[in-house]
């Protein structure tokens, strides 16, 4: 498990997040959701060890309950901006991760190929992220992510650039995974439909400052959800981000 506790970020002249805590466990899903702009991508950034300068943060992580030091190879993150390098083509890229953690370039070129079709990016590696369309850098950056062997995934709105079918793909290409390799998985979202079909639980985050003012356990399991049930969820998920951007 992993624990974040009273996260709080500050810039030079706003506190931007106080006080956040949460845990993330294995072969769960959490869904973050709140209003834009009320910190939710630089949660999940001062996770990642990433919080760009200017932004200062205090706040403690514990991993099985040993204190963990970020940045930890324990997460793999998927930034909200595909951050695909444009000097190297779509193979290379998808590879890069893995060869940031130790693996030869031709190991990593070998495992990401074959998973480029069911990507829908069969026939692309060769290409540079300028050549493709928006979606399709978006899944780039998703397998570039999913394939590293961090036992917790960050992912900030992985799927905001795809059409409904392609992302019922990608969801359900997750969830087969996250079967398969039981790991932690925290996703940024706007959509209520992707938050109730593949979360665990959902904080819903507020604004000025952020801060987590619901945490909404969804128990069935995915497969046993009935769309009634989730429908009613996303009523109250939806009155309480309305109540906070009221
Ligand atoms: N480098 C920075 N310096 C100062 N303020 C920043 C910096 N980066 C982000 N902020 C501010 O922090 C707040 C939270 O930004 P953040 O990107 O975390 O929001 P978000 O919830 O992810 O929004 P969205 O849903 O639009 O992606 C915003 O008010 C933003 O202006
Ligand atoms: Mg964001």
């Amino acid at each position: 498990m992993l624990r974040v506790e009273g996260l709080t970020i500050r810039s030079e002249d706003r506190l931007l997040v106080s006080d956040v805590s949460f845990a993330l466990e294995e072969g769960r899903i959490t869904c973050l959701i709140g209003p834009s702009g009320c910190g939710k991508s630089s949660v999940v950034k001062w996770l990642s060890g990433v919080l760009p300068d200017g932004l200062v943060a205090e706040g403690a992580t514990h991993l099985d309950d040993e204190r963990l030091s970020l940045p930890t190879p324990a997460v793999a993150y998927q930034p909200q901006q595909d951050s695909l390098f444009p000097w190297l083509t779509i193979a290379e890229n998808a590879a890069l991760g893995l060869e940031v953690r130790g693996m030869s370039r031709s190991e990593a070129r070998a495992w990401v190929l074959p998973l480029l079709e069911a990507f829908g990016l069969g026939g692309q590696a060769a290409r540079f992220p300028r050549e493709l369309s928006g979606g399709m850098r978006q899944r780039a950056a998703f397998l570039r992510t999913i394939v590293q062997p961090g036992r917790f995934l960050l992912l900030d709105e992985p799927f905001s650039a795809l059409d409904a079918v392609t992302r019922l793909g990608m969801q359900t290409w997750l969830c087969e995974r996250l079967r398969e390799t039981p790991r932690g998985v925290l996703m940024v979202t706007h959509d209520l439909y992707e938050a109730t079909q593949l979360a665990d639980r959902v904080l819903v985050m507020a604004a000025r400052p952020g801060r987590i003012v619901a945490d909404i356990p969804i128990t069935p399991p995915r497969a046993a959800r009935t769309e009634a049930n989730l429908a009613e969820i996303r009523t109250v998920l939806r009155s309480l981000l309305m109540e906070e951007m009221t």
